[in-house]
């Protein structure tokens, strides 16, 4: 009997979607990143990474039938089992550079979302990745806000030699100084160094009652219950002050949009890149 609808004729002038191994996509922020993968026609989830729910797919995980990828216990068994163009970071500090380093040695080009790697996790991530050839996108907060406080702190630092940056985060979260603030601090390291008054070294009393010095900026991390994630810098000169502030909700939908643009972006670098506005042109919109 012939078959009454025809075959579809594949669309030579659609690209293929881009596919993506996720890293973390059972966590809070990872499973809403998954969920807006799934909505995105020029992405496809290839494998994701967990180790309670391997051997599973990610839609029995997460109690959601478009999420047919399988779940893996490692980021280097799905990254064996699963071609794909881009690896996504949304682990824990502790085995997000063993993560990364994976991907690149495999030619994926990188995503970075989990906080906690340091300058020095960079530079050796930036070694491997243009060894490689691939671009690294790390982002220690994807939220539209988020990159607005750092770009308008840029200007501020300019024009003001003081600041400090307070980091607020709920009272679980292992690692401080947040991403966002490491990542405040080292953009603020390429403007110009802050200028104390008092150089912290010479405090008298406890040295650290003044935060941890991270590329040359103090920051204070808060971490109590009743936050979410919240940023501030404080720029501080005689007789006035200005305070920047970001404070983010309790979901994880403010990440997924920022993360989406970085996977779209990533494949355009070499190298590590920090910082959304790498590939988000601030000055146009
Ligand atoms: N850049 C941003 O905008 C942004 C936004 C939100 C959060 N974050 C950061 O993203 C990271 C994740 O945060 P979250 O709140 O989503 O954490 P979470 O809810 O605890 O989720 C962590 C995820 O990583 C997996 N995981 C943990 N350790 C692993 C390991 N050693 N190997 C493989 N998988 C592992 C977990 O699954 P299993 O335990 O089953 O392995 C889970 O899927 C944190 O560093 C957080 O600060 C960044």
């Amino acid at each position: 009997m012939p078959n009454a609808v025809p075959n579809a004729v594949p669309n030579a002038e659609a690209p293929a979607p881009i596919r993506v191994c996720l890293a973390g996509a059972t966590g809070w922020a990872g499973s809403e990143l998954a969920r807006g993968i799934a909505h995105a026609p020029d992405l496809a989830l290839v494998a994701a990474v967990s180790r309670t729910h391997a051997g599973r797919t990610l839609g029995d995980a997460l109690a959601d039938p478009r999420l047919a990828a399988p779940v893996y216990a490692s980021a280097a068994e799905a990254l064996d089992a699963a071609a794909c163009d881009v690896f996504v970071e949304y682990t824990k500090p502790e085995s997000a550079k063993g993560n990364v380093l994976a991907a690149l040695a495999r030619g994926a080009h990188v995503v970075i979302g989990t906080s906690g790697l340091t300058d020095a996790d960079f530079a050796a991530l930036d070694a491997a990745a243009r060894a490689a050839g691939r671009g690294v996108l790390a982002c220690g907060n994807f939220a539209l806000t988020v990159v607005l406080l750092q770009r308008f702190a840029e200007v501020a630092a300019r024009l003001i030699p003081q600041w400090e940056i307070i980091d607020y985060a709920h009272d679980d979260k292992p690692d401080a100084p947040s991403g966002t603030a490491r990542e405040l601090a080292a953009r603020l390291a390429r403007v110009r160094p802050p200028e104390p008054t008092v150089p912290v070294a010479q405090t008298v009393g406890e040295r650290d009652a003044r935060g941890a010095t991270v590329s040359g900026s103090q920051i204070h991390s808060v971490r109590l219950p009743g936050y979410v994630v919240s940023a501030e810098i404080v720029f501080g000169m005689p007789d006035q002050r200005l305070s920047i502030r970001h404070d983010s909700g309790g979901s994880a939908r403010p990440y997924v949009d920022g993360a989406l643009l970085a996977i779209r972006n990533v494949s355009t670098l070499v190298g590590v890149h920090r910082g959304l506005d790498t590939v988000l042109d601030l000055e146009r919109r």
